[in-house]
């Protein structure tokens, strides 16, 4: 089965946005990562970025396809700043029925009040935040424990 990890706007700049916040890793290290994490689960990773909002909703109904197909592990999703505004993101994950957990490289509810909202919240399975760019590897691991 498929591991599909999507990331929303800005985590294309991992490396150098932020790192006292995000760490010194790039988005390819945290691919590899992801790729060692899926090998070691026997999944097989698709890992994509976006920094369009449409884009992601578009992915989303893609990975609820491969559900219905009964080709898809689950869905990792860091939304980046979209977290906190697109009730599109929620819609797309409650109208799919897919496996999904929110990812989040920093602990959101530890900085500002406008990151302690999230509209993907409420539609996913379980919330990884605060461990670094090792919480994608943490989550593949708990992606395996729900199969
Ligand atoms: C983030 C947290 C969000 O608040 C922020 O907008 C991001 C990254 C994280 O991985 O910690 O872009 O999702």
């Amino acid at each position: 089965k498929t591991a599909l990890i999507l990331n929303g706007p800005n985590l294309n700049l991992l490396g150098t946005r932020e790192p006292a916040v995000y760490g010194a890793q790039t988005l390819q290290d945290v691919e590899a990562l992801c790729e060692r994490a899926c090998l070691a689960n026997g999944f097989k990773l698709d890992f994509r970025q976006t920094n369009h909002e449409g884009t992601l909703v578009d992915w989303l109904h893609e990975a609820g396809k491969l559900h219905t197909a009964g080709k898809l592990a689950g869905v990792i999703l860091n939304a980046g700043a979209y977290t906190h505004t697109s009730v599109a993101l929620h819609d797309a994950i409650k109208g799919t029925g897919i496996t999904l957990i929110e990812l989040h490289i920093s602990n959101v509810h530890a900085r500002e009040a406008f990151r302690h909202h999230s509209y993907i919240s409420p539609a996913a399975k379980a919330v990884m935040a605060g461990f670094g760019v090792n919480g994608y590897a943490l989550a593949v691991a708990g992606l395996a424990g729900m199969q």
